[in-house]
């Protein structure tokens, strides 16, 4: 209810209608903002998540104060593409396909294909294929798990035991 009060989730049905485009396998958590008053600037390609609380901002009112104008930018976000916890995409930003920002990041500037980027001013700092081929050759019988089950608390202590003995575990 509170969260209803507080518009949160999102409705995506308004922004579509204001001019939001999405593509297939959209996936967001609790507290995305995406900019409702200037949507229309704002493209989501295919298989993207917004981690929680991200915020991708497609104006900047600093200047109606001073002159009456607001500023307005595109934002793009390619296919493929992960954004993690409380970042901000600032207007005018194109994030190409196949990226991973890290959390807390604030993207000023466009993120190219195939980059994993963090901080603030986010940076790249490797490629997704290496990201990806690191993290990989970490997995192995021991620390990869295909069947735990989040509603079971056994399930969950055992994941919890796996990760205090290995550092850290993947899960489906
Ligand atoms: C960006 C990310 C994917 C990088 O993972 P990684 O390749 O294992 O990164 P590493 O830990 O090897 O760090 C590499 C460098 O980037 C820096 N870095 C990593 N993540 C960062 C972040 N979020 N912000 C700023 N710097 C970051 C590290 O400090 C390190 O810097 P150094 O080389 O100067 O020491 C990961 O850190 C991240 O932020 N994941 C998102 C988590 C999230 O949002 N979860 C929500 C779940 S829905």
């Amino acid at each position: 209810m509170l969260e209803y009060l507080r518009g949160e989730p999102q409705h995506l049905g308004k922004l579509y209608k204001r001019g939001l485009k999405i593509g297939k396998s959209f996936n967001r958590l609790g507290g995305v903002i995406i900019d409702p008053s200037h949507c229309n600037h704002i493209t989501i390609g295919d298989n993207v998540t917004l981690a929680p609380r991200v915020h991708i901002l497609a104006h900047d009112a600093s200047t109606y104060i001073f002159f009456g104008k607001t500023r307005a930018a595109n934002v793009t976000i390619g296919n493929d593409v992960f954004i993690g916890a409380s970042s901000i995409i600032l207007p005018g930003v194109k994030i190409g396909n196949r990226v991973v920002v890290g959390a807390g990041s604030v993207v000023t500037k466009d993120i190219p294909d195939n980059s994993v980027a963090a901080g603030n001013p986010a940076k790249v700092i490797c490629s997704v294929d290496d990201y990806i081929a690191r993290e990989k050759s970490k997995m192995n019988e021991f620390n990869t798990f295909v069947a735990l089950d989040p509603a079971k608390i056994e399930d969950r202590n055992k994941a919890n035991a796996a990760a205090a003995k290995y550092g850290e575990i993947f899960v489906s």
